[in-house]
């Protein structure tokens, strides 16, 4: 029996709830089909949204989306994407399948899609290929409240109100597809791209600048050096892919134990990458001024037979709950300084929470852990400590947990068994609180058991036995157990 001790006492920071946050490019079927299907598809929508998907989303209360990307972000030219649609330009999309981008989904149907999901926008700028002034323009088109060549344009295109936007991305992945710029040539195109990025009329923008490539510490030291001052917040990503290898990622459904270990060992480096930048952020920044954003991670495995390789289009396994699951955990216990997370991608691509085909829908494990979690966004993270053994020969630990307690006073604990063999007994001694009631929630299955659209609900959430604060954690299971 392992002890998990708890202090409810010791609060400590709000978990921001962007933590829980989505990226949604115009990569492959993400947007088209997968989230905006067109006012004239059968596929139920409204306003080409696709009813399925949002409701989905909205009971696992996304609460931020990152878009146009990636990649796409710095060759997305937004006026394109404004206006009657039957004259908006059409385009190559040349890092994602070559396929011809109609710039039917635009800056009108984004914001309508966060309206519809009731979750922030986040708009990522094109540094790369853009101008300084088409980014000042965007901003001045979303937001300007008044008479100005975009504000009047914004109405023309049947739009008075200008919206609200906090969250602007200043490039993407500068380092590589947006632009293979060295750090310090970054820096300053960033200084002068964010001179530009106005507060109108009473919008405040939160600026973001793009962050390092996983372990890149160069890259953190030089941007908090040189632009440190002029940014609200540094992106990081990193992405799990097996072994840490491109060349291995492998199947996402066909895997050895051995890959499956090594995939977990590769998902827990974000705790590194995490402390490891923060630290030098601190070094520039002692007032924690700059927040930290990881606006992409997940796993990333090989395309899904038969579909097409530039489209990232995967299956998610229980494999993938494990690392959604390990990797909110840590988020959650960093989350003073980490104040928002975007897995890639929502629907379709990558370690997806919805996956689409045709009409049909279903929901990964990826997204019954995202709903697990829900309750943990805007909850007081809590002290807690569990005692791990390690799983040899990878050195990885055989649990993880996280704890918070919500605004009606129930401490909610999310718990991982990585372990495929061996079940965890569990003892909570909770310190702070008495316990009258204790309920608990399972995801659990095959290491490589998947949802298909022939049988979406075999892996799902389902009741699980909580008794005098101890429970018994399967091989390969997510809980969590909320105790009022
Ligand atoms: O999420 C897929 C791609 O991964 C993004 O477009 C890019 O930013 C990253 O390399």
């Amino acid at each position: 029996m392992r002890k998990l001790y708890i202090n409810a006492e010791h609060k400590k920071n709000v978990i921001n709830p962007n933590i829980y946050g989505h990226f949604s490019e115009h990569l492959g079927r993400c947007i088209y089909e997968g989230l905006y299907v067109g006012e004239d598809s059968p596929i139920p929508n409204v306003n080409g949204m696709r009813k399925d998907v949002i409701e989905a989303l909205r009971n696992i209360k996304v609460p931020v989306l990152r878009w146009p990307g990636g990649c796409f972000a710095d060759e997305y030219h937004w006026k394109d994407g404004v206006g009657p649609k039957k004259n908006r330009k059409k385009m190559i999309n040349t890092h994602w399948g070559g396929v011809v981008e109609d710039n039917s989904f635009g800056t009108h149907e984004f914001m309508e899609l966060c309206a519809q999901l009731g979750c922030e926008p986040y708009i990522n700028g094109n540094v790369g290929s853009g101008t300084v002034q088409e980014m000042q323009e965007w901003v001045e088109y979303m937001t300007f409240d008044g008479l100005s060549p975009m504000a009047n344009w914004r109405e023309e295109n049947g739009r008075k109100e200008p919206w609200k936007l906090k969250y602007f991305g200043v490039g993407n992945e500068n380092w590589g597809c947006g632009g293979t710029m060295r750090s310090e040539y970054y820096a300053d195109e960033y200084r002068r791209y964010q001179t530009y990025i106005r507060n109108f009329s009473g919008n405040k923008i939160y600026k973001i600048a793009c962050g390092p490539n996983g372990g890149d510490y160069n890259w953190t030291e030089k941007l908090m050096e040189i632009a440190g001052k002029h940014m609200d917040a540094l992106t990081l990503h990193h992405y799990t892919v097996p072994y840490g290898d491109w060349g291995k990622r492998g199947s996402a459904t066909d895997f050895t134990k051995d890959a499956y270990y090594n995939t977990i060992k590769q998902g827990l480096k974000m705790e590194e990458l995490v402390s490891n930048h923060l630290q030098i952020m601190n070094k520039y920044d002692p007032e924690h001024n700059v927040d930290l954003i990881v606006d992409e991670w997940g796993t990333w495995y090989d395309a899904e037979p038969g579909s097409v390789p530039g489209f990232l289009y995967q299956q998610n396994t229980m494999r993938d709950a494990m690392i959604a699951s390990a990797t909110l955990n840590i988020f959650n216990k960093y989350s003073k300084r980490v104040t928002m997370a975007n897995i890639a991608q929502t629907v379709n691509v990558l370690q997806a929470v919805v996956l689409t085909d045709g009409a049909k829908m279903l929901l990964t494990p990826t997204y019954h852990v995202f709903d697990m979690y829900k309750v943990h966004q805007g909850a007081t993270l809590v002290d807690s400590f569990i005692e791990t053994e390690a799983i040899e020969p990878y050195d990885i630990p055989d649990v993880s947990v996280s704890a918070s307690l919500d605004a009606a006073g129930a401490l909610n604990i999310t718990a991982v068994n990585f372990g495929l063999e061996k079940s965890i007994e569990i003892d909570c001694e909770v310190a702070g609180m008495n316990i009258n009631n204790a309920t608990g929630r399972i995801l659990t299955g095959a290491v490589d058991a998947f949802n298909t659209f022939e049988e979406p609900r075999k892996l799902t959430i389902t009741d699980f036995p909580v008794e005098n604060g101890k429970f018994t954690i399967p091989p390969c299971s997510v809980v969590l157990v909320s105790l009022r």
